[in-house]
């Protein structure tokens, strides 16, 4: 049976009723659920990813109506956008329910929501009658999954189940806005573009750096990160610049007939940002199972998913910020 069958998604929801946890797609990445109030299932989920437990997890929920179990209040901005971009990749972080296990929280007043754009996993959270704890299904520190391959490739064996939704369409994480302080922040920028969430509210602030902690744990510097070192570089240079290294390159749109190197992994033949963004991760992962010394990735423009990518790519190569 194909796993977008009912009686599948059934099981993996009576399996996270349970207690379990199941990964599943998104159209942003696939993720790793927990029922966000079993606490237990959710320090699962922070064991099997290795993640450190002051990075706390973003809740999904199948329809809006489901804010109210988890904030203490929602915004009017907050209303305006997931009336405008939900389900889709937006993250929205809010005051808290006290209600929310601290462990979901790290221990923060605040807790992210968003309703993921994909039918498997809306009927997911459906079945599972309750809100979806679920970080992306990667080990800590590595690159987000894009497809169910990926997940059985790293956590295969230390999950319940994985449901398999094919690729995913938009290919890196939400964005993730806050609303927690006096005007709107964004925390991360991801699949839905800074300039699509402005037209709706207005200007929204970068996080500001001077704070003492970071606005999302998670954006350490060295997040998103495959083995090999990546090393951001516009235009190429002959492979011999590299002294006898076996080096990759990630090219963003096709490469002119001057500049044949192998291996390249071209994201997006035209340069389509959406296009380059559904394969970025994808993309990062072949290269990085070549065993190279180095891969060598090509700015894009930095306006609408091109911020997403370049966030990524920047910390991929451990120059995050
Ligand atoms: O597209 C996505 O957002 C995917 C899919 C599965 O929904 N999820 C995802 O989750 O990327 P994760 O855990 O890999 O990243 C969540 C980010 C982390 O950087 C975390 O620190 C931040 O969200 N976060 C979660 N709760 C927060 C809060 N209350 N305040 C600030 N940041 C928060
Ligand atoms: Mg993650």
């Amino acid at each position: 049976m194909d796993s977008t069958g009912s009686s599948l998604i059934r099981e993996a929801a009576q399996i996270i009723k349970r207690g379990g946890i199941v990964a599943f797609p998104t159209e942003t990445v696939y993720g790793l659920g927990a029922n966000a109030f079993n606490p237990l299932a959710v320090a699962r989920v922070f064991e099997v990813k290795k993640r450190p437990y002051f990075d706390p997890l973003i809740v999904h929920v199948a329809r809006s109506a489901d804010l109210e179990k988890l904030a203490v209040e929602i915004p009017s901005d907050v209303k305006k956008l997931i009336e405008r971009f939900w389900p889709g990749p937006l993250t929205v972080v809010l005051r808290k329910k006290e209600e929310v296990p601290d462990i979901v929280t790290a221990g923060l007043s605040t807790v992210a929501i968003r309703m993921p754009d994909h039918p498997i996993a809306l009927s997911l959270i459906e079945e599972v009658e309750s809100p979806v704890a679920a970080p992306s299904a990667n080990p800590f520190g590595y690159l987000s999954p894009t497809s169910a391959e990926h997940v059985r490739e790293q956590l295969g064996h230390q999950i319940d189940l994985i449901l398999d939704g094919g690729p995913c369409r938009v290919g890196v994480e939400s964005t993730i806005i806050a609303f927690s302080g006096e005007r709107p922040e964004l925390l991360r920028p991801g699949g839905l573009a800074l300039e699509e969430i402005e037209s709706i509210i207005g200007k929204v602030d970068a996080r500001r750096i001077e704070e003492e902690k970071p606005g999302a744990p998670g954006m350490l510097v060295t997040h998103y990160a495959p083995r090999t070192p990546i090393m951001l570089q516009r235009g190429y240079q002959t492979p011999e610049a590299f002294k006898g290294k076996k080096v990759g390159f990630l090219a963003f749109r096709k490469p002119g007939e001057e500049m044949r190197v192998q291996p390249v992994e071209v994201l997006s033949e035209k340069g389509n940002l959406r296009e380059a963004a559904a394969n970025l991760f994808a993309a990062i992962r072949r290269l990085d199972s070549l065993n190279l010394d180095l891969i060598v990735a090509e700015p894009v423009p930095e306006a609408g998913l091109g911020r997403a990518i370049m966030d990524r790519l920047r910390r991929a190569s451990g120059k995050g910020e």
